[in-house]
């Protein structure tokens, strides 16, 4: 498997799996399915309930721990320094694991939902940087962040993010921030790379598709890739599973990657960082 390396020097698979969704014994049972297939990325998230499920799937499938880089995700309401360790302790403890390969902020604080939106993801940030420097964490890096969010984060960080995971996929790929990232030595790591289901049925991605003889998923997860960023689809279907993985057996030219660049909208989640959710509970 192809790997990227981080701004900390670890590296990490291009092709990952994701985990939304999968809970209870399907959950588990697709974890195994993609360590079998050769998937060695899992990114799961407290949000997602399932990070037993993901230490099940690990220990349960036979692949040696070191081998496999695990991704779990700080929730947006328990953001701040001791509340950060806390929920990192209780992460750690639910996938029976002694460390975590990749640990990120879900979604920043914003001044909609923070009073000091600033604060708040600093404070977590350095409750993740002293986890990083005790051994319990490999790489820590975020997610949704916009420039503003990491430009604020720069402020008072020690170590920049080694990843901000972000959604990328044909009809939405935030290009500038994208830039703005690799200018800065931060690896983009695309979520949603399908937009859930919403990319099948485009005739530009059909006709790319039938030309390299590929499925359309596979021309997104290889257009992801040729972005140098990682991507992480997911699927509880064996044999997408496989599909998803086999990408590196042909190249889209520089013509196609435009084509699928200039992609009108197609699939935006409607999650936006500075913003999403509605106040819920006004933290300072
Ligand atoms: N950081 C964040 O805020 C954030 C947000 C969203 C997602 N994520 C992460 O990113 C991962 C991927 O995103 P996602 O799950 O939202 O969506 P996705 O990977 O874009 O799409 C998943 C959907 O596509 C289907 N699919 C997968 N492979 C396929 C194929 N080869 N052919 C046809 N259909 C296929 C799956 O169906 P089946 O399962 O039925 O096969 C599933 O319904 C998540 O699982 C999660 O780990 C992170």
């Amino acid at each position: 498997m192809k790997e990227i390396t981080l701004n900390d020097g670890n590296k990490i698979p291009v092709v990952g799996f994701g985990t939304y969704q999968s809970v209870e014994e399907d959950g588990v049972q697709s974890i195994k399915n993609a360590l079998k297939t050769g998937y060695r990325l899992i990114d799961s998230a407290a949000k997602y309930e399932n990070e037993e499920e993901v230490g099940k799937g690990i220990s349960e499938s036979g692949v040696d721990r070191k081998e496999i880089v695990v991704t779990t995700k700080l929730w947006r309401e328990n953001l701040g320094y001791e509340e950060a360790k806390n929920a990192f302790e209780k992460s750690l403890k639910k996938l029976g694991l002694n460390y975590v390969d990749l640990y990120l902020i879900h979604w920043p604080a914003n001044a909609k939902n923070y009073t000091n939106w600033q604060k708040a993801n600093a404070e977590s940030w350095r409750a993740m940087e002293e986890l990083q420097a005790e051994g319990k964490i490999k790489s820590i890096g975020v997610s949704n962040f916009w420039q503003e969010h990491l430009e604020a984060l720069f402020q008072t960080a020690n170590i920049i993010p080694a990843v901000n995971q972000i959604e990328f996929h044909p009809g939405y790929w935030q290009p500038e921030l994208t830039r703005f990232c690799k200018k800065n030595g931060i690896t983009v790591e695309s979520w949603s790379p399908l937009a859930r289901g919403k990319v099948f049925g485009n005739e530009v991605l059909e006709t790319i598709a039938k030309q390299h003889g590929k499925s359309v998923s596979q021309i997104c997860l290889r257009w992801v890739i040729q972005h140098e960023t990682i991507v992480i689809p997911k699927s509880s279907t064996p044999h997408r599973i496989e599909e998803n993985i086999n990408i590196f057996d042909f190249e889209l030219s520089e013509a196609e990657m435009k084509q699928i660049n200039d992609l009108p909208e197609m699939g935006f989640s409607g999650e936006l960082p500075n913003i999403w959710p509605d106040v819920i509970n006004v933290k300072n």
